[in-house]
């Protein structure tokens, strides 16, 4: 799978996506061989740079976090064919500037027109950037003789309005099967395996149901703070920065029906079903959790409170923890509850699904020989030591029939030699061949805003709980969970 030759213009070049994620996965695409000949970068960002500028910014910081190893001749023949174009957004030679180096490319490396624009820059700057592309041509497949994309970062707007005007706007400009909205949580190799464990296998999709399954448990769990990022952190939350998008499309792609056919549109439709049909709490003040970082130890380091974070507004009410109890109103579903939860300043860096199903009917045992017995559970493990564990209870070896669970376990690690492609590579290379099975549609960022608004709507005002850095959340959360008689698993 190697694209038509073609450039990727990345706007806010200079920022921190394009820098640890962005020109990384572009050297490791170079270095597997996955890029056309006459490949061409364009980096676009408000600098006075001269190509050399760009050239050795590019080049530490692909070098400090590609993932395949450093090869001189690869990076020496893809900056090559880099190139600056320095500008603020509303500079109209500037872009009159990128349209006339794009149509050049046309004929000096043969890209036929076709180019990718990567909005790498705050939501607030598309509608400049997007009129730009407009008044210029530039997003014109027919004038450019060849196809024109736009990839579009979340967040996808801040709620249901906010995220149907962004849309509307990016529609207004590009067609619809020419944009893509980067969720990376999509590009991970785990989370793709969901699918293929679900439905390439016979043993699964029998007990994939309400009448095996007790509960579903996803937690998305990281040990690091909000760094420097307050400003955004402070305006958006977790359930805005990663519930609305990471953790309804891992659910989705958990709960969801088989596609007919592993075809984006089939993809997408069935996850949009999944996503029409969550239901919220009944009471939402006690069906979820919200969290506030205080002070703390998080693997043997001090860290600081949210409230002392710098740029952080000393009343914030702003969560860096949410909790929440989803239902999915279908068949398979009806009864089991989605508990999902997200945090910063946990004890560990961990995202899972896990699929806990009811304890057998009637065990055949001496009551106490089977005490350690917990519940079957499927863990589908997508970071770190990516893999799938099974836990099932087994004889402890001995002369009494004492049982106790166990795990199978399968690490990637372990069970390949072939490495994963780092999320952001495979969906630049995706969006370069034109393949949007990876990427949601504005249909499913706009159900999902349906899910989170209402939440948004109860917690207005309200003051999270508090947990120390390096717990597992608020109490509150543990006792949601006690109260219907579970508890969250040690992830
Ligand atoms: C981003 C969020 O989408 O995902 C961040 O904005 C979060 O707050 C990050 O830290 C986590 O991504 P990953 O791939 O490290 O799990």
């Amino acid at each position: 799978r190697i694209p038509e030759p073609c450039a990727l213009v990345i706007f806010g070049v200079t920022g921190d996506l394009s820098r640890k994620k962005l020109l990384p996965a572009i050297y490791d695409l170079a270095n597997r061989g996955l890029l056309p000949p006459g490949f061409v970068v364009l980096g676009f960002a408000r600098r006075d740079w001269g190509h050399g500028d760009f050239e050795s910014m590019a080049y530490e910081h692909a070098k400090a976090h590609a993932r395949t190893p450093w090869r001189e001749e690869v990076w020496a023949r893809l900056s090559g064919n880099m190139k600056f174009v320095g500008g603020a957004f509303d500079d109209d030679a500037a872009f009159d500037n990128l349209a006339s180096t794009l149509d050049e490319l046309r004929d000096s490396h043969g890209i036929h027109g076709n180019a990718a624009f990567y909005l790498s820059i705050p939501p607030s700057a598309f509608p400049t950037v997007l009129k730009q592309l407009a008044r210029t041509g530039m997003a014109d497949n027919e004038r450019c003789g060849g196809w024109r994309r736009v990839i579009v970062e979340k967040p996808f707007g801040t709620d249901l309005t906010s995220a149907k005007s962004l849309n509307d706007l990016v529609d207004d400009v590009f067609t619809g099967p020419d944009v893509f909205r980067i969720d990376h949580y999509l590009g991970k190799e785990t989370v793709q395996n969901i699918m293929a464990l679900r439905f390439a296998n016979s043993l699964f999709e029998p007990v994939w149901n309400s009448k095996y399954v007790d509960s579903v448990q996803i937690t998305m769990a990281e040990d690091v703070g909000i760094g420097t990022r307050a400003a955004f952190y402070d305006a958006t939350g977790t359930a805005r920065d990663v519930l609305q998008n990471h953790l309804l499309q891992l659910l989705a792609l958990v709960a969801m029906e088989e596609p007919t056919s592993f075809d984006a549109a089939e993809i997408r439709a069935e996850k949009l079903k999944v996503l029409r049909a969550i239901s919220l709490p009944k009471d939402i003040k006690a069906g979820t959790v919200r969290g506030q970082y205080l002070q703390g130890w998080v693997a043997g380091e001090r860290a600081k409170g949210y409230l002392e974070e710098e740029g952080v507004p000393q009343d914030s009410n702003t969560e860096t923890y949410v909790a929440v109890r989803l239902g999915i109103q279908n068949r398979r579903w009806a009864g089991v509850p989605f508990y999902i939860r997200a945090g910063k300043r946990l004890p560990r860096r961990v995202t899972e699904v896990a699929v806990l199903f009811k304890k057998a009917p009637h065990l055949p045992f001496n009551p106490a020989d089977v005490e350690a017995l917990g519940e079957n559970q499927l863990v589908i493990r997508v970071q770190p030591e990516e893999g799938v564990v099974l836990k099932f209870g087994s004889k402890v070896p001995g002369t009494t029939m004492e049982l106790r669970d166990i795990a199978m376990d399968f690490q990637y690690g372990e069970a390949f030699t072939e490495s994963s492609p780092e999320a952001y590579e495979r969906l630049v290379l995706d969006v370069l061949i034109g393949d949007r099975t990876l990427f949601p549609d504005a249909a499913e960022v706009e159900q999902s805003w349906h899910v989170v608004d209402p939440l948004e709507e109860a917690w207005e005002g309200v003051k999270p709980e508090q947990y120390r850095s390096g717990e597992w959340g608020p109490r509150a959360a543990d006792e949601m969970l006690a109260r219907e008689g579970r508890h969250w698993r040690r992830a």
